[in-house]
């Protein structure tokens, strides 16, 4: 057979394979949406066939969840998705326990977890079940509160940095200037991230960080990678198809590769450091997250089988760029936001703030700043940065609640059927924002409940 023919095959039969799935697809969608356990539950009712209720959730950024449907249909509802399938949403504290304590019913959603991983490959976010519990176990250790500690002083540095940035910004433009503060705080934030992570300098606040180059890999590779289409939606779900480019691949594929590349000279260092300072720990001065998991996983009471690869322990390091950046920047932002509407909680923390007597405050001198904690927990709750995450079922299971949920038959229900392959969002802020945990007043910022210092 002539090598043309051979394509010609190969083509008829992906183009085949594409139509018969074309035509299965409806009938499946079909099938989930009249046997879904989800169906009679309350919610909102659609407003598009094709979208259900995303336009409204778009144009509200979110919030309609939380301020106006969760006050209508109560914790647990359904809501609908793309071609009208149902989704369940829960706020429902009993139901989240219970799903976030069975990590091999519920497993991290396909379509993130794919997109996702093919930048930063089999990190924390990526890996479910036993490699997850395995991972978690090493990685743990570098995140304790003595760890932590360690960093406070690269906190003040680049806190210093931008505050002096921003000071310098008004000078030029008198005695007001207006700053892109979120921007600025993102900055910082990988600044923070770069060296406290794996003791590298993104530069960011400095003029020349946009210039840097894992600077620039992350962020082209972030952008491609998490970019929703439907495209991406299909590759997810059915690998066959995943060979076939899709918008970003080639900018996403560049980006991993310089990525992989600085964290290969990363974690070559991080090992280095490590046989220089051999087991006395007292002498462990590399104190970056990446080099605490490198010690973490060479731990002998590690069983060898649990133990990360280098291809794991380098998937930690944009893990740890994605999770922190935004989270953290945008939860500052929002305090400073908070701050700019609520003048006297304003004033209250610049009084416990000056009665500091350093600039470079250590972890113990921040935690016994009871007025700061109010604020940034406050923060926490009315703004949270992250504001739901999501699930999908790999088993049957049976959700129990704390608060019953009555169908649209007014039949009661004390737990729900959740069937294989069924999508749950879990509200964070449903919990954060709940009349029941936080009083009648929990959809305010509540200024009365932090204390005057
Ligand atoms: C205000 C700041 C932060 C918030 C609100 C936040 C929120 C969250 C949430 C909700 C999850 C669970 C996601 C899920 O399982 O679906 C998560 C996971 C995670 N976060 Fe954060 N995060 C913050 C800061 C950070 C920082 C600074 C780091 C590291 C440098 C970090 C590292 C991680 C990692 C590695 C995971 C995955 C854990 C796992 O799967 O076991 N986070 N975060």
């Amino acid at each position: 057979m002539s090598e043309i023919s051979a394509q010609l095959i190969c083509s008829a039969l992906g183009l085949g394979a594409l139509l018969l799935y074309a035509l299965y697809l409806p009938l499946v969608l079909l099938y989930k949406h009249y046997n879904s356990s989800f169906r009679d539950l309350p919610g909102p009712p659609s407003t598009s066939w094709l979208k259900g209720n995303f336009p409204e959730m778009q144009e509200s950024e979110n919030t309609i969840f939380y301020k106006k449907w969760a006050n209508e249909y109560g914790p647990t509802m359904q809501f609908k998705v793309f071609f009208n399938m149902s989704r369940l949403y829960t706020a429902d504290t009993k139901a989240l326990n219970h799903i976030l304590h069975n990590e091999y019913i519920y497993h991290k959603p396909r379509i993130t977890q794919w997109s996702l991983g093919r930048l930063t490959g089999p990190g924390l976010f990526y890996v479910q079940g036993d490699k997850h519990k395995f991972q978690r176990r090493i990685i743990s250790p570098a995140f304790s509160p003595g760890q932590l500690r360690g960093f406070s002083e690269t906190f003040s540095e680049k806190a210093e940095e931008l505050r002096d940035i921003w000071a310098s910004q008004i000078e030029v433009d008198g005695n007001v200037a207006q700053v892109d503060a979120l921007s600025w705080l993102s900055k910082m934030t990988l600044d923070v991230i770069g060296r406290t992570g794996f003791h590298y300098d993104f530069h960011a606040l400095s003029p020349e960080g946009n210039a840097n180059e894992l600077n620039k890999a992350l962020s082209i590779g972030f952008h491609a990678a998490t970019r929703f289409s439907i495209w991406l939606m299909i590759q997810s779900v059915l690998p066959v198809t995943r060979w076939m480019p899709s918008s970003g691949s080639a900018q996403l594929r560049k980006a991993k590769k310089t990525m992989d590349r600085i964290g290969q000279e990363l974690l070559q260092e991080s090992k280095a450091q490590l046989m220089t300072s051999g087991k006395k720990l007292d002498t462990w001065r590399s104190k970056d997250l990446l080099s605490l998991l490198v010690r973490s996983n060479m731990n002998a009471d590690i069983p060898y089988r649990q133990r990360m690869s280098d291809e794991d322990v380098l998937a930690q390091v944009p893990t740890f760029v994605f999770a922190g950046h935004d989270t953290i920047s945008s939860g500052t932002a929002w305090s400073l936001y908070a701050l700019s509407l609520h003048d006297s909680v304003q004033d209250s923390l610049r009084k416990e703030l000056l009665r500091v007597p350093t600039e470079r405050p250590t972890m113990e001198d921040l935690n016994s700043l009871p007025y700061l904690d109010a604020v940034v927990k406050e923060t926490l709750r009315f703004h949270s940065p992250a504001p739901e995450t999501a699930r999908v079922a790999v088993k049957d299971d049976i959700l129990p609640l704390n608060t019953p949920v009555t169908d649209k038959n007014g039949i009661v229900h004390r737990e729900i059927c959740i069937k294989k392959g069924q999508h749950l969002l879990l509200a964070i802020s449903g919990v954060n924002l709940a009349k029941e945990i936080w009083g009648e007043d929990a959809m305010d910022f509540k200024t009365l409940v932090i204390q005057t210092p």
